[in-house]
């Protein structure tokens, strides 16, 4: 069985905060600090560029890859660590286009989170060959899958309500059209069991640094079907994911397998916190996480709508169609959500006027739940929200 407790006790988490932002940015897990000094002053300031070899740096990427790997259904050397999210859903799409000729359109949707659009967008406009990003409602978009579309890109759980896409139903629509399927796993990811090989979903890409625990700027990961990935062409043909690098040959030659999906040198001790981070999922069993994550949920909606009526529901109310988090519409949402801050509380926002909280059942248990919304009614109460220095609008919210 799962100790939660355990899991609890291996992270840093500040005094006097409920930390319900784990589905943006992960709390530090109290063994990173010893990996990152450890690999800064011992690989890094003795090694030097032997620790290329001598580390295993030149194997980190698939070495943490395979570790993701049994979090989201996949097998091993079928996932590839490297580079951001961004940067990874493109390549999928790059590659996904290559393999579908003749035909124009990717299809995504309006939950869809917009550094995704925006990178199709990109890469349509620079293959210059007639390709169009199509958009649909989120509830519709299964039934605009048509025999045009190359690509179907969308985001399993919705950024700002955690509504879950059926990936299964979803991905089967699109290869009964003929079309295959990306999947952004940023919501998923350490947030509940995803099942990519047996939905046969074609490629995958998502972040570590919310979920899963590797701080900011923790490089992201790309799944490719093992069955594809000989046809699928890197549009970053980057010397890291060439058959043979210190060849340094004039001529791109992709590397067999998922080695290909690399483009440069990998950030080796941003890449090591989250090896020290992943050190925490091993023997987690995701089926007693996703219950435990929806126990904090259910209580969590339950007790905002009996203490604070005035909070909408933006999520699915159904447990099963609802990922690891919750959001709730509130038209002093953002000021509401600085004085949350300021008491301990940290959730964040989503404009125009959603409040959301993440539970990450790693480090977050009844009493945080209990406590956070003990806070949340009192400011309600107070009208804590209409004090003029939570009203200004931070870069980041
Ligand atoms: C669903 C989703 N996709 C993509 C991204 C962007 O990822 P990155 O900044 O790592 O490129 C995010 C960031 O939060 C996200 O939530």
């Amino acid at each position: 069985m799962t100790d939660f407790t355990a899991t609890k006790a291996r992270f840093h988490l500040p005094e006097g905060v409920i930390y319900l932002d784990g589905n943006s940015l992960g709390p530090l897990p109290l063994a990173a600090v010893g990996r990152a000094r450890r690999v800064i002053e011992d690989e890094w300031g003795e090694m030097l560029i032997r620790a290329w070899n001598q580390a295993g740096w030149m194997d980190q990427p698939r070495r943490v890859g395979d570790r993701i790997a049994p979090l989201i259904g996949a097998a091993p050397g079928t996932v590839m660590m490297g580079d951001t999210l961004s940067v990874k859903m493109y390549q999928a799409l790059a590659s996904a286009l290559e393999m579908r000729p003749g035909r124009k359109i990717v299809l995504s949707d309006s939950g869809n989170f917009p550094t995704d659009l925006y990178m199709a967008a990109g890469l349509l406009r620079s293959l210059g060959q007639g390709h169009r990003l199509k958009v649909a409602d989120p509830e519709d978009v299964g039934a605009a899958i048509d025999e045009d579309v190359a690509a179907l890109m969308l985001t399993q759980v919705d950024y700002r309500t955690g509504r879950i896409h059926d990936m299964a139903q979803l991905t089967a629509t699109a290869h009964a059209a003929g079309a295959l399927a990306i999947w952004d796993l940023a919501h998923s990811a350490g947030a509940l069991p995803v099942q990519l090989a047996a939905c046969g979903a074609d490629f995958a890409a998502g972040c570590t640094y919310k979920y899963l625990n590797g701080g900011p700027g923790a490089p992201a990961f790309i799944y490719v079907r093992p069955d594809h990935v000989e046809m699928a062409r890197p549009a970053l043909s980057g010397w890291m994911g060439h058959e043979a690098p210190f060849a340094f040959d004039l001529d791109y030659r992709p590397s067999p397998g998922i080695e290909r999906m690399r483009v440069g040198t990998p950030p080796v001790v941003q890449m090591s916190i989250l090896e020290a981070a992943l050190d925490i999922w091993v023997g987690i069993d995701m089926a007693a996480l996703r219950a435990r994550s929806i126990d904090l949920t259910e209580l969590f909606i339950r007790e905002v709508e009996r203490q604070c009526p005035d909070l909408r529901l933006a999520s699915p109310r159904d447990p099963a169609l609802r990922g690891s988090q919750v959001s709730f519409r509130f038209e002093h949402g953002y000021a509401a959500m600085q004085a949350l801050i300021a008491r301990g509380v940290i959730g964040d926002f989503r404009a125009p006027d959603t409040m959301r909280f993440g539970f990450a059942p790693l480090y977050i248990d009844e009493a945080d739940v209990l406590a956070a919304v003990g806070i949340l009614a009192a400011i309600l109460r107070e009208r804590a929200f209409d004090a003029p220095e939570f009203r200004k609008r931070e870069a980041v919210t």
